[in-house]
């Protein structure tokens, strides 16, 4: 059966090459012409795109997705959701989470994968009973790691779980790139044989193993895979279309995809891709082959995090004992997979335990938000004595983290009924605090005149 493809430059690819700095001027060329070239569907917005638009870009990240729409008449749409961190990096009320979903279809999504961090299914719930309602696709993605309690058999429970929850398909992502071919051969064969649902992978080239599992996968049934036009492919992002279309030509796999088109596009892109390499936001490192992830397990992107941080204090002679202490700071946190928020929190920990010389002496209040219970349930249980070190014997909570938040939607909206001008707006704001403000105030000359957002 012929593999299906997800194309990711224009987010994943982005996100993990060139710090998500692709403009909308620049993505809508390539979208133009990708839309013609026979793709499943095209990722294009959510991670870390919307705040990249507000935050660098000056853009309105809604104009955007219309715009896409726009320029992708036969291709369906594909957005990233962190359940009930939305596009953010802490817990939102229900009502903000279905506005978002429901304003996200309206603007032009057709496919929202939404996963957590921990995989804690009652995190997905509500963005997941939005996407139904909304008619939207819902594709539910199960973090990938390694651990003693991430076997092949904790994710088939998990893909049966969230078989029930009504999601239309599932994805295994693994934003590490840590998932080995035969490892993937075993996992896809199980969750082929014991759901129904169509299953994606959605893996890294940051190990160097990424092709390979790919491979594997496909042998094993996997309906979708996820790579990135060339230009933003390879290194810490997804592998390149094109290779896989000319890899596959010919066999029952065939994806199908139009060359002409993609070599078309590929053109448009690398005109993006040499600006940011000229510029030095494509680094070099981030297109090397680093193998030494499959041995800490930690995602790319948090190596070069750990190497700026100590950098700047300094200590890069404390590398080796920073990339040896996060998997330890892991297990006593009962293996959370490292993906944001975890990622960062895990990693400044684990600076903080080498840096002061005493492990858990300095503790940033997100791990302890996280040992309340806070981000919702670890994987594992948590390292007893640890935690007993740092939070006492405060209560940890078993509720799901989102049930205390109250309704926020409506409040914001007559709040800053001055700035935001359509829910759209609104929702910027509740994401994103004063970087929306001030996009919003710049966007609509409102900066000279004094404002009462108490009213
Ligand atoms: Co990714």
């Amino acid at each position: 059966m012929s593999v299906k493809i997800v194309d990711t430059a224009l987010r994943d690819g982005s996100q993990s090459l060139i710090a998500t700095r692709l403009t909308t001027d620049e993505i809508l060329p390539v979208a133009k012409v990708l839309d013609k070239a026979g793709y499943y569907a095209l990722e294009v917005w959510g991670g870390a795109t919307f705040d990249s638009c507000l935050r660098f870009l000056d853009e309105d990240p809604w104009e955007r997705l219309r715009a896409i729409r726009k320029a992708c008449p036969h291709t369906k749409l594909q957005m990233l959701f962190r359940g009930q961190n939305i596009l953010g990096y802490h817990h939102y009320p229900d009502d903000v989470v279905e506005k978002f979903v429901q304003k996200s279809i309206e603007n032009g999504i057709d496919i929202i994968r939404v996963f957590d961090a921990l995989n804690d299914v009652r995190n997905l719930k509500s963005a997941v009973d939005a996407c139904i309602k909304y008619h939207g696709h819902c594709q539910i993605a199960l973090s990938y790691t390694t651990s003693p309690v991430h076997t092949v058999d904790y994710y088939v429970k998990l893909a049966k779980e969230v078989e029930k929850m009504g999601a239309h398909s599932l994805c295994i992502k693994d934003m590490a790139g840590v998932l080995l071919p035969e490892d993937a051969y075993e996992l896809i064969s199980r969750l082929k044989a014991e759901t129904k649902l169509p299953i994606e992978l959605h893996s890294h080239c940051t190990a160097g193993v990424c092709e390979m599992t790919y491979r594997r996968a496909i042998d094993a049934g996997v309906d979708i895979i996820d790579t990135a036009l060339s230009p933003l492919a390879g290194g810490t992002s997804q592998p390149a279309t094109e290779a896989f279309n000319y890899a596959l030509k010919g066999t029952k796999y065939d994806p199908k995809l139009d060359q002409e088109k993609l070599d078309e596009a590929a053109a448009i892109l690398q005109k993006s891709r040499d600006k940011y390499l000229k510029n030095g936001t494509l680094k070099a490192k981030a297109l090397c082959v680093n193998p030494r992830i499959l041995k800490y397990q930690v995602p790319g992107g948090m190596l070069s995090n750990l190497m700026s941080q100590l950098d700047k204090q300094g200590a890069m002679d404390k590398f080796e004992d920073v990339l040896k202490e996060v998997p330890a700071v892991r297990k006593d946190m009962g293996y959370p997979p490292l993906v944001t928020p975890l990622s960062q929190m895990v990693g400044t920990q684990a600076v903080m335990n080498v840096m002061t010389g005493e492990r858990y002496k300095m503790v940033p209040k997100e791990i302890k938000d996280y040992l309340h219970g806070l981000y919702g349930k670890a994987p594992a249980p948590v390292n007893e004595e640890i935690k007993k070190k740092i939070i006492g014997d405060d209560e940890v909570i078993t509720y799901r983290p989102a049930d205390k938040l109250e309704p926020e939607f409506e409040k914001l909206k007559k709040q800053y009924k001055k700035i935001a001008k359509c829910d759209e707006d609104v929702l910027s704001i509740a994401l994103f605090d004063q970087v929306a403000i001030s996009f919003l105030k710049r966007k609509y000359g409102l900066e000279a005149e004094e404002f009462n957002v108490t009213l």
